[in-house]
């Protein structure tokens, strides 16, 4: 049976960062069999399809969404050391139980809003692990060949913060489950700044230190966005080439940077607002540089989409002129 679809429904309570207007039509699907006869509504009824996740790295145009907007709920967990989730599937709960079960792979990946489908999308990294390291393979339902199909991780295309379904080419896919490869042996990853700090460089702790000590990390540098809107880094780090960095390096010799595998440097564009702009807690109206970490852009309430894109642009603006240096929104504008 077709799930119910709603006329004329809000969004910003949706997402976390808590802008934007109505969805035309908004709709949840529950299974994959929702999916195929939700795509089929919308293509006999000429409706562009969005799908929304957990909405946390979204930014939600104030004039709101035209078409279907399909909530993914798509839930259920099965496999043991190579698990496959649903998009669904909350992803904090998610990493919660990989790491009670004892398989390692995800816990560096703890405290992070949002669902499980949005992990491949955007290749969700943080403090020192990336989830396109863990993805064996990713289910999806092509809304053109109207079937589903499994994609190894080389066909996802990963990047940094970059995957196929942000390009062209992966727009008709959508996310169903992803499959991840865990380690049953204890393999933990500790070589990131803010870990060394807590473990040092021989401690052996447990997966369930290491989430807590991320979960305590990231509660001094994000903030709640039940309190306060925010949709996490707001732009990329951006990669430059390492001429540039050696030009930037004369005048801010502190700049963290790292090297790629291709010689280009991905530079720290948190330090780049705080140091080089000054931009480290400002607002201007509704909107502003999160104080605990200058990349989190929030939203002090009833901030407007169109406010949060003036705000960014200024941002980009700053950059530009202070570092030539392009910078770009991470969060996806629907
Ligand atoms: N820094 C400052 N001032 C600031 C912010 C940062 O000096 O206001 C410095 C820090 O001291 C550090 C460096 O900049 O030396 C990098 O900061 P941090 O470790 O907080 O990480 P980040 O590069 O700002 C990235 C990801 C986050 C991820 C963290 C931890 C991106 C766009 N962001 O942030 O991912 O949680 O690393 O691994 O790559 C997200 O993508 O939404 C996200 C939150």
């Amino acid at each position: 049976m077709l799930p119910e679809i709603k006329k004329n429904v809000p969004l910003a309570s949706l997402t976390t960062l808590g802008v934007g207007g109505e969805a035309e039509y908004f709709t949840v699907a529950k299974s994959e069999g929702d999916l195929v006869l939700l795509v089929n509504f919308a293509k006999e009824n000429n409706l562009t399809i969005t799908v929304l996740g957990g909405g946390s790295n979204v930014i939600v145009k104030d004039e709101g969404v035209n078409g279907l907007l399909i909530k993914n709920e798509i839930k259920g967990i099965s496999g043991e050391i190579l698990v496959t989730a649903g998009a669904g599937e909350e992803w904090d709960d998610f990493v919660q139980y990989t790491v009670d079960k004892g398989w390692w792979g995800l816990e560096n990946l703890s405290g992070i809003p949002g669902t499980v489908g949005a992990t491949p999308i955007q290749n969700v990294g943080a403090y020192g692990a990336e989830v396109s390291n863990v993805i064996d393979n990713v289910k999806v339902y092509s809304t053109q060949e109207e079937q589903f199909k499994n994609l190894t991780a080389a066909e996802c295309l990963f990047g940094y913060r970059d995957s196929l379904f942000k390009s062209e080419a992966g727009q008709g896919l959508i996310v169903v489950s992803v499959t991840y490869r865990l380690n049953e042996k204890a393999n933990p990853a500790l070589h990131y700044k803010d870990l060394v700090n807590v473990f040092g460089t021989s401690a052996q702790p447990s997966q369930q230190d290491i989430r807590q000590a991320v979960i305590e990390i990231r509660s001094k540098k994000f903030p709640n966005w039940r309190e306060l809107g925010t949709a996490g880094s707001f732009f990329k780090n951006p990669i430059i080439s390492s001429d540039h960095f050696a030009r930037l390096i004369e005048s801010y010799p502190e700049l963290p940077g790292f090297t790629e595998t291709d010689g280009r440097v991905k530079v720290s564009l948190g330090w780049i607002l705080d140091k080089v702009c000054n931009l480290k807690g400002v607002k201007q109206g509704n909107v502003g540089t999160y104080l605990g970490q200058s990349l989190v852009l929030v939203n002090y309430g009833n901030a407007t989409a169109k406010e949060i894109i003036s705000f960014s642009d200024d941002v980009i603006k700053v950059v530009k002129e202070k570092t030539d240096i392009q910078i770009e929104r991470e969060p996806v504008l629907i």
